[in-house]
This record gives structure tokens, C-alpha cells and sequence, in this order.
């Protein structure tokens, strides 16, 4: 069976990886990832590179006439590139342009939660101008999120803790212009630029569910850690490592809340699939968080597997997963159940110096890796922004490396550590070894988080407004 896979990260890498040899695996990215050729060569299947976009995709759709199509990352499906695959009637794995939109825009993700009810929705405001949103801000009594209304790569979330603060001329000038900056990052014709939300507090998880247009399979935990530094500082990234597990849950998150989680994306979904008549085929996630005014609350959503959240979660499937994105592709998970590992992972990125404000610093440098003496270790390694060039390793500016391990964290930890060893390079290379160290603090604050909630939901008062405001009936 011929599967083509598009994009070039780790991510997809992890994925290629784990279709068994019943696959003979073609890929198409923007550059050759060494990862996804090793599966290529190994399945006699071929690679191709080019730009990610439909025409393109079209082109290596007729030239490779393939059984099933897999697209990883989200801006391709924001333009459509799973539907150049449907419209040919080949089986994919990837949500559909509109459907994609739950991710793409984080104005309608948001309506649509208020539009059908679904619960751990947030109070928002979409502003079509950076002054109006500047004035709201200026009169809000609480905490606010303030965030480009639509995805913008992880850049320009700013979480004002505290408005109050923010009332002097200076700190309100200083505002204004960050604020400002928020705008610039998304700049689509006539949809709202900013978007404003209520601010929550607690423990952040992620929810990856299979949909094959019926069924829904929903895969274990994984939390993602953003900062770029040890113990979260420094400016967000794509995301510096990841923990799932043990079981299908994470230490700080209950069953219960598992379960809660996973009918707050069914909802989702059902949602979905009526504003847009298309059924939903692919990946999608609830990027969580645990919070007093509802328990799992939606900070937003991925149209896709989160990365480095897919090297954490895929290794961690017994049964073939190659399988299950046949099946989510095929519309045959009614037939499928998700056997888990129970071994918690443990995921390292691995980035050149300057990665993520300076790509150009993190660029064009040797990269040396012995996949073998990693996996003696009892690790794996999935390459991300690294490229084969005339038999070298070459970094492209971002995350290069994802080393992943199963076990207990202690002890993952420590093989990690030693799989650094046998990485080479001839510029600096940045990686968090915190990663999944502060279990029990995350513990202790969804305590305190459970108890509000839970209180709240005796009472009645799920959801309704955290913050009291002085000027009252903002929202
Ligand atoms: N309403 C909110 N309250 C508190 N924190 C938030 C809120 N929205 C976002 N955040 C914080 O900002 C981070 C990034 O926001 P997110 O909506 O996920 O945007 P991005 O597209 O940048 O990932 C979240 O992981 C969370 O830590
Ligand atoms: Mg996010």
C-alpha cells in the first residue's frame, strides 16, 4: 500500500516511523529530513521535495498515485491540502480546510463553544482593530488573555495578569503598543485581528483524538512544555519537550477529568461537522487546562497532532499505529482500540543556539547524531529541522532533534542525558533538562484547581464569571 506523508518534522517523522512494513512510505517536504528517508529507503518508497502547498501536492499526488495520504503539520491544511487528496478519492489522514479552521481561527473555535454550549468555554471579545481592543483592555477590571484572533505560530500571547496595573499613562502607552505588536502577527482580509479572553489559571494538558467521520478514539495525556529555558523562562517556542503518561493519564489529572475532556472534543467535533457539513477526518486536540471556573477548560485547539506532544504519545501505542491512521483515513476505527503502554514517555528537543528569536543563528550548522548508540540506551530519536545535504546534517533554524524514552521519568531522564552525549554539532545546543521534573508541584496546584471546580459545580456555578469588574457587563 502506497502512503504519501507531507511535512518535515519531527513530528512527521514519528509518524512515518510507525508504519510496519506493509507500507511502502513516500514523502513530500519542503527539504529531505534523514528521519523520514531512512522509512522512504527502507520502504522502497521514493521522496520528493517542494513547496507544501495544493498545486504542488496535486503534481505529487498524479506522479506517486497514492492509497492513503498523512499531512502532519496545520498550515497545509489550512490551505486545503488534505482536500486535494478527497477530491481525487484517496483515503486521508488530515482534517479539511474548513474543519481545520477550529485551529486556524481562534475567533470561530471560540463561537462556535458559546454557539453549541460546550462546556469550559471562555468569555471572549474579537476586535477588528488593535485600539478598540486596547480601550476594552483599559476598562477591564480582572485578568485578561490577549492573543492574535487567529494561529500565528505560538507568538504574541500576552497574559495580563493584572489590569489594574496597567492604568498609569505609561504602562497604558506600553500597552497600546504591545497590544499592537499582538495584531501584526495575524493580518487575514476582514476577520477580527485580536482576540481577548478571560484569564485562567492551572495545570496544562493536551488531549489527542482520532476521528474518522464516526468514530472517535482518544489517545493517552501529553503535556507540552513552551519556554525556551529551564524551569519555563524565556520567550515560548514551538515547544521544548513533552511527558504522556502513565497510562492514558498524567500524574495530575484524573480519570474523571480524562473522560470530561474527551466529551468536551466529542461536542467539538459534532459542532464542527454541523457548521461546516463536513465530517471531521484526522487528527484534533483540546490544548487544556485545568482551571477553577470549569475544570478542564479549552485554551485552544490543533487541527492536527501537537510536536512535539505526537513523539511523546505515538511510541506509546502498542498495536501498530500505522494502522490506526489507515483506519481514521479509511473510516474504519469502529474496528480499532487503542492498546496503551503503560510506561510514561519522556521527550527532549534538541535546538541549536538562537533558536527561537535568532533562525538565522540557528542555521546552516553541522549536526552529527549515532541513532545507534541512542537506541543501545534504550532511546529513540526523531529528526526535526534538519536536512540531508550531500550526505551532512545541516540545521534549518528550529527544533532539530526530538530523543524520546519510556519508563520512569527518573530513570528517562538520565538515558536522556546520556543520549546528548552522542550528538554532535559545531554551534551550541539548547535543551531542557526539566522537562517532567515538577510533577508534584503540577499536582498540588490541580488540587487546589479540583477544589474550586468542584465546589462551583455543587453550587451550580460552573463556568460563570471569574472576575467581578467594576464597570460591569463587559463581556
Ligand atoms: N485565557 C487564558 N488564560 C490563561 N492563560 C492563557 C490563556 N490563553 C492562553 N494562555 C497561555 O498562553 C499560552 C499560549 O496560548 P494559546 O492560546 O495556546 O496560543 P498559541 O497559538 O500561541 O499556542 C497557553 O499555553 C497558556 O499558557
Ligand atoms: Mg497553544
Amino acid at each position: 500500500m502506497k502512503v504519501l506523508i507531507v511535512g518535515d518534522g519531527a513530528r512527521e517523522n514519528a509518524i512515518a516511523s510507525s508504519l510496519s512494513s506493509k507500507y511502502k512510505v513516500y514523502a513530500f517536504s519542503s527539504y529531505v529530513n534523514p528521519g523520514i528517508k531512512e522509512v522512504v529507503q527502507r520502504t522502497e518508497g521514493e521522496y520528493l521535495v517542494g513547496e507544501i502547498e495544493p498545486a504542488q501536492i496535486r503534481d505529487a499526488i498524479s506522479k506517486v498515485n497514492p492509497d492513503m495520504g498523512i499531512i502532519g503539520p496545520e498550515e497545509p491544511l489550512f490551505h486545503g491540502v488534505s482536500d486535494e487528496f478527497r477530491k481525487e478519492g484517496i483515503p486521508v489522514f488530515g482534517a479539511s480546510k474548513n474543519n481545520a479552521r477550529i485551529e486556524e481561527s481562534k475567533v470561530w473555535a471560540r463561537s462556535l463553544m458559546w454557539k453549541y454550549g460546550i462546556p469550559g468555554r471562555l468569555r471572549y471579545k474579537a476586535f477588528q482593530s488593535i485600539e478598540e481592543a486596547a480601550e476594552f483592555i483599559s476598562r477591564y477590571g480582572g485578568s485578561l488573555a490577549v492573543k492574535p484572533a487567529g494561529q500565528a505560530g505560538g507568538k504574541g500571547v500576552k497574559v495580563i495578569a493584572d489590569i489594574q496595573a496597567y492604568l498609569s499613562k505609561e504602562k497604558r502607552e506600553a500597552m497600546a503598543k504591545s497590544v499592537n505588536e499582538i495584531g501584526t502577527y495575524y493580518n487575514k482580509e476582514g476577520e477580527p485581528k485580536i482576540i481577548v479572553e478571560e484569564k485562567v489559571d492551572g495545570p496544562e494538558y493536551t488531549l489527542h483524538v482520532l476521528s474518522d467521520g464516526n468514530t472517535l478514539l482518544p489517545l493517552p495525556l501529553a503535556q507540552d512544555y513552551k519556554n525556551a529555558y529551564q524551569d519555563g523562562i524565556g520567550p515560548e517556542t514551538g515547544g521544548m519537550g513533552s511527558v504522556s503518561g502513565p497510562m492514558e493519564l498524567l500524574p495530575f489529572i484524573s480519570k474523571e477529568e480524562y473522560e470530561e475532556t474527551f466529551e468536551i472534543i466529542k461536542q467539538t467535533i459534532s459542532a464542527i461537522e454541523k457548521e461546516t457539513g463536513e465530517k471531521y477526518n484526522g487528527a484534533i486536540a483540546g490544548q487544556m487546562m485545568l482551571t477553577g471556573l470549569w475544570g478542564p477548560t479549552v485554551i485552544e485547539y490543533y487541527s492536527r497532532f501537537g510536536d512535539p506532544e505526537a513523539a511523546a504519545i505515538i511510541p506509546r501505542i502498542k498495536d501498530d499505529f500505522g494502522d490506526l491512521v489507515e483506519k481514521t483515513a479509511t473510516g474504519h476505527l469502529n474496528k480499532a482500540k487503542v492498546e496503551v503502554d503503560e510506561r510514561a514517555s519522556l521527550v527532549w528537543t534538541v535546538s541549536p543556539l538562537g533558536y527561537p528569536l535568532d533562525r538565522k543563528m540557528a542555521s546552516n550548522h553541522r549536526i552529527s547524531v549515532d541513532v545507534k548508540k541512542i537506541r543501545e540506551i534504550g532511546c529513540e530519536v526523531f529528526f526535526g529541522s534538519v536536512s540531508l545535504e550531500d550526505g551532512f546534517l545541516v540545521t534549518k533554524g528550529s527544533r532539530a532533534l526530538e530523543l524520546v524514552c519510556l519508563g520512569d521519568l527518573n530513570e528517562s531522564r538520565a538515558k536522556l542525558t546520556k543520549s546528548i552525549s552522542w550528538i554532535g554539532a559545531d554551534t551550541e545546543l539548547i535543551y531542557r533538562t526539566d522537562i517532567g521534573s515538577t510533577m508534584e508541584e503540577q499536582i498540588q496546584k490541580a488540587e487546589v484547581v479540583r477544589y474550586t471546580y468542584t465546589s462551583r459545580r455543587k453550587k451550580g456555578f460552573l463556568g460563570a464569571s471569574a472576575d467581578w469588574s467594576p464597570n460591569g457587563g463587559l463581556w
